[in-house]
């Protein structure tokens, strides 16, 4: 193989969902590329995009690669999207010594114990939604999907629940700037707006505890009390993490919510087997996080010139790993292109990798599971509605649906 020869290989839109073929069948598409190359100069929308396993955990891992703006070529493709370089970046972005400060004191605030805490109140907002539900027929993404998340999140930070409508609008306006790379001039100044409007918002959370005393149990609380060795977040920084909370939690967790329920409902006889035997859950929520992961790319940069597979990256450009790639690699898991609910040894990258590893995984799973919970106890009959039930989202960076039409049964 030689990786020179990129002739042939998709690249731009088609490695996003804006692209009919890949939105049809991303898998498709990236396993036929995988084959012939574990790696794609892009240069369109991403520069370089690897696509094999052995080079997706090697470059995760890899603790010596930043992914501060600021360390990228002018010409990079991820500094031509025109990402702010006048400060200093949110955590998914910072690099040491910085990033280990801030995510060292948000772990005392958010690790899988504290998340454990909220599993009660996930089910009974499950519940909630699935009370709300309507009639026999329902659209899962809008009753359900989109709105967990963010009520999650909102009622862990302790946001007064007044605020969760302009909560969620906020956040998703945010979503649809920082995440996406073809975000519109509009959709970049609502962004811009929608940030100012969180920021007030927490700056008025934050001063409430201050003045009665920050002892609450809420993680906006939490968060404001970690401390290591005299050294806090200050309001500032505290607002901002509540930020990168909504942003990164949000829609991937929408996503994922969605095209879980479509593979179990899609896959013959998963249903059942779930509502008969409801220990498979924990699995059946990794395997849908493995099957079809909500981000596409996550992003590293080369410090120097580097050696991909062969190819080179010049200094200041930037590695995006493909992760539904990289989880369908062969090489990672036997029979990647069957959704086995009962699968072993689960391996995948969805929640990426090394230093910069999601901080929310646990309770993106928590969630997952919960909702699982709720719907095989209380719809154990649901199926998808006759004709195109799931609409796949356009979205150019992650992997939804912006409708899942389902029939209670
Ligand atoms: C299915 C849902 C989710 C998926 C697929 C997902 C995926 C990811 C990915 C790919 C990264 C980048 C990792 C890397 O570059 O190596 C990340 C980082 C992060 N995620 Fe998630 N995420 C999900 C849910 C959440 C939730 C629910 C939260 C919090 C409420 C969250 C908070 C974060 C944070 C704070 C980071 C930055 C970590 C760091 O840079 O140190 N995520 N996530």
């Amino acid at each position: 193989m030689d990786v020179t020869d990129q002739e042939n290989l998709p690249r731009g839109i088609e490695l996003t969902s804006l692209s009919a073929e890949f939105r049809a069948d991303p898998h498709g598409v990236l396993g036929r590329a995988r084959a012939q190359c574990p790696v794609i100069h892009d240069g369109v929308l991403r520069d370089y995009v690897v696509l094999s396993a052995e080079l997706g955990r090697k470059i995760l891992a890899d603790r010596a690669l930043p992914t501060d703006p600021r360390q990228t070529a002018p010409s990079s493709t991820r500094r031509l999207r025109g990402e702010d370089l006048t400060k200093a970046p949110p955590l998914l972005f910072a690099d040491d010594p910085d990033h280990r400060r801030v995510r060292g004191l948000m772990r005392q605030a958010f690790n899988q114990e504290r998340i454990e805490l909220v599993r009660a109140r996930v089910a009974r907002i499950c519940h909630d939604l699935i009370d709300r539900i309507d009639g026999e027929a329902f659209d899962f993404i809008e009753a359900i999907a989109r709105p967990l998340p963010t009520i999650t999140i909102a009622e862990m930070l302790g946001v007064d629940p007044a605020q969760h409508e302009n909560f969620k609008l906020w956040s998703d306006e945010m979503v649809a700037a920082s995440l996406n790379p073809l975000a519109s001039p509009q959709a970049k100044a609502a962004g811009a707006a929608a940030a100012i409007s969180l920021n007030a918002l927490f700056a008025a959370e934050i001063a409430r505890r201050q003045a009665a005393g920050v002892d609450g149990e809420d993680l906006l609380s939490q968060i404001m009390r970690a401390e290591d060795g005299g050294d806090r977040l200050s309001p500032e920084e505290i607002s901002e993490q509540a930020q990168l909370l909504l942003i990164a939690g949000n829609q991937t967790t929408t996503d994922l919510m969605g095209t879980m329920l479509r593979n179990i409902l899609s896959t013959s006889g998963c249903w059942d087997r779930l509502v008969a035997n409801p220990d498979l859950i924990p699995n059946a929520v990794d395997e849908a996080i493995r099957f079809e992961p909500p981000i596409f790319t996550t992003e590293r940069i080369a410090p120097e010139d580097m050696d991909l597979a062969g190819l080179t990256v010049p200094k200041g450009y930037c590695i995006a790993v493909m992760l539904p790639s990289v989880n369908h690699d062969p090489a990672l898991n036997p029979a990647p292109e069957t959704f086995d609910i009962e699968r072993q040894n689960i391996r995948h990258f969805s929640f990426g990798g090394g230093r910069h590893t999601c901080l929310g995984a646990p309770l993106a799973r928590l969630e997952g599971q919960e909702l699982l919970r709720a719907l095989t106890g209380r719809m154990p009959r649901l199926r998808q509605a006759d004709g195109e039930a799931a609409i796949v989202s356009m979205s150019p960076g992650f992997r939804g649906l912006d409708h899942l039409h389902l029939i209670r049964g």
